[in-house]
């Protein structure tokens, strides 16, 4: 098969929601149908499983929250599918929106009780950042909900997408009838009480015909017909080029635990999202279709083996063929590696492959050279964009409990951070340190990592702090002058760029105001 070919098979993409509306229960469903599992349950029981096989912290075996962003593959259609799995604990959202850099698309899940949800809205608003296509899948269905209607105002609404229904549930909870599919113009039935096995479809081009009523009773077909009417004028049409875009999102209604209305969104998906885009790099847009291999680590996992400090760095392929045993150029510290047993993931499965192409993820053992952003070539330098740190949320002074240990605790927190699990500051004033993490529950992580993998002990003090933001200026001396007044709300962060300590919301925008030639920024690539 040629370059090409491999690329316009693949379609790479994250299945993103807030935890319960249905993500794992979906991504299941979705193995079923490409083979990759054989049994309902096999998903779900690895949630409770998984951390022997893909979870690899301890602590999360005590609390039972996933947090792997692991990669499923599996063929459908001819079409290779790569699932990249987001941790669905919002403490670890940072993982889920680095993962969100290496996909082409996404598929949003939403509970038709609980409608959008503040996880669900961060995540798609970091989708939109990067024009993402995003499908909607309104779950649940055999439950009672919100409204169809309503619900399409509060994602246009909430998160600010511009949807185009391609089904329309006909009742739901107890009055569920199926859904009618305006992409294939054909009635699914639902069977309820779990005798689903496999939907019913009827082909009903003309929904004004008997044959609607007879199948779901008049009532539902005249409320059907009022719904479409009302559909047909408020809504656009499907306009693949729009979705491409990022500019318009389709949405599908169903239930995953039954398996309703999964197949047409698979079907819908592999038809309509798109293969492998170009990337833009510092130095120029790279094409999948290049001769030359590139691709960068989105993220990395610690910890595989316990006994050995392995570390897995996640790569996502931008262009060429990438081979086993092949000499790259780590582009940041400017030296040639291979690697022998490079990793792909079909589903809970690992295996070492030869090669691998656009769109796909491998994963690379690794013993410290990878940091998350890192690009790896053919031998060209490129950097790729659009691999962000967070302004951070939550900050802790940090100390060291074990003066003895005082290298393995500088050790390990330059490798945690340059895995992305937190990020260190240093103030200006008096060199504290200060972990900055997105979520609460990541203090924890890093005391026991340390603690479990370096041998290190730590001990944390509160700070309030509301943000922390990177400062630049193009103003000489506008920079040294905010240094020099402001010098204790002032940090470095590892790479030694400026940061603005801000202890409330009114004290940033004093400073930005008291500043204006400074730039304040909330993320860390600008
Ligand atoms: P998540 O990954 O987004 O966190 O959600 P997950 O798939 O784990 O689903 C959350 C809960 O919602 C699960 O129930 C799951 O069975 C249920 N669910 C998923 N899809 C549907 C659906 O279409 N209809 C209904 N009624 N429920 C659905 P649970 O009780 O938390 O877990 P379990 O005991 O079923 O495993």
């Amino acid at each position: 098969m040629s370059l090409v070919e491999e690329i316009n098979k693949r379609r790479t993409f994250a299945i993103v929601s807030h935890p319960d509306a249905g993500k794992t229960t979906l991504t299941e469903k979705l193995l079923l149908f490409g083979g990759a599992i054989q049994v309902a349950g096999a998903v779900k029981s690895n949630k409770i499983k998984r951390h022997a096989t893909s979870d690899f912290m301890e602590i999360e075996r005590q609390r039972g929250i996933s947090v792997a962003t692991s990669v499923m593959a599996f063929e459908y259609d001819d079409k290779k599918i790569n699932i990249l799995d987001t941790p669905g604990h919002q403490d670890f959202a940072e993982d889920t929106y680095r993962t969100l850099t290496a996909v082409d698309s996404a598929i949003v899940v939403i509970d038709v009780a609980k409608g959008v949800e503040p996880q669900t809205e961060k995540l798609v608003e970091v989708c939109r950042m990067r024009n993402t296509p995003m499908i909607v899948f309104i779950n649940k269905l055999d439950r009672e909900g919100r409204d169809g209607f309503e619900l399409l105002d509060e994602i246009e609404d909430k998160l600010q997408l511009h949807v185009c229904p391609l089904s329309w549930p006909i009742g739901m909870g107890q009055r569920f009838k199926g859904v009618y599919n305006l992409y294939e113009q054909q009635l699914n039935l639902f069977q309820p009480h779990g005798k689903q096995e496999e939907e019913e479809i009827i082909a009903i081009r003309d929904t004004s015909s008997e044959q609607l009523d007879k199948h779901v009773g008049k009532a539902a077909a005249d409320e059907l017909r009022h719904d479409l009417e009302i559909l047909h004028t408020v809504y656009p049409d499907f306009d693949r080029q729009k979705y491409l875009a990022g500019e318009l999102s389709p949405v599908f209604f169903g239930s995953a635990i039954n398996n309703f209305g999964v197949k047409e969104l698979l079907d819908c998906f592999v038809n309509i999202a798109p293969p492998p885009k170009s990337r833009s790099t510092e130095e120029r847009t790279v094409n999948p279709e290049e001769d030359q291999f590139s691709g960068f680590v989105f993220k990395i996992h610690a910890n595989m083996d316990p006994k050995h400090r392995d570390r897995i760095a996640f790569l996502r392929i931008c262009s060429g063929k990438f081979e086993r045993n092949t000499n790259y150029l780590h582009v940041r510290q400017d030296r040639k590696m291979k690697f022998s047993n490079p990793t792909a993931f079909m589903a809970a499965k690992k295996s070492i492959i030869d090669e691998a192409f656009p769109g796909d993820i491998i994963g690379l053992y690794d013993s410290g050279n990878f940091k998350i952003g890192d690009s790896l070539t053919a031998g060209e330098n490129l950097h790729f964009k659009g691999i962000p740190s967070f302004s951070p949320e939550q900050f802790r002074y940090i100390n060291n409990a074990n003066p003895l240990k005082s290298k393995q605790l500088d050790k390990g927190l330059l490798q945690l951070t340059e895995e992305g699990v937190a990020q260190l500051f240093t103030k200006e004033d008096n060199n504290r340190k200060i972990i900055g993490t997105v979520g609460a529950l990541q203090f924890e992580v890093i005391q026991y990592r340390l603690e479990h993998e370096y041998g290190a002990s730590c001990s944390y003090e509160p700070l309030s702090l509301h943000k922390a933001c990177w400062i630049t200026s193009d103003k000489k001396g506008a920079l040294d002058k905010m240094l020099k007044e402001r010098k204790k709300d002032i940090a470095r962060d590892k790479d030694g760029n400026l940061v603005f300590l801000a202890e409330s919301a009114w004290a940033l925008k004093m400073a930005q105001e008291n500043y204006p030639q400074i730039k304040f920024h909330f993320k860390s690539e600008f």
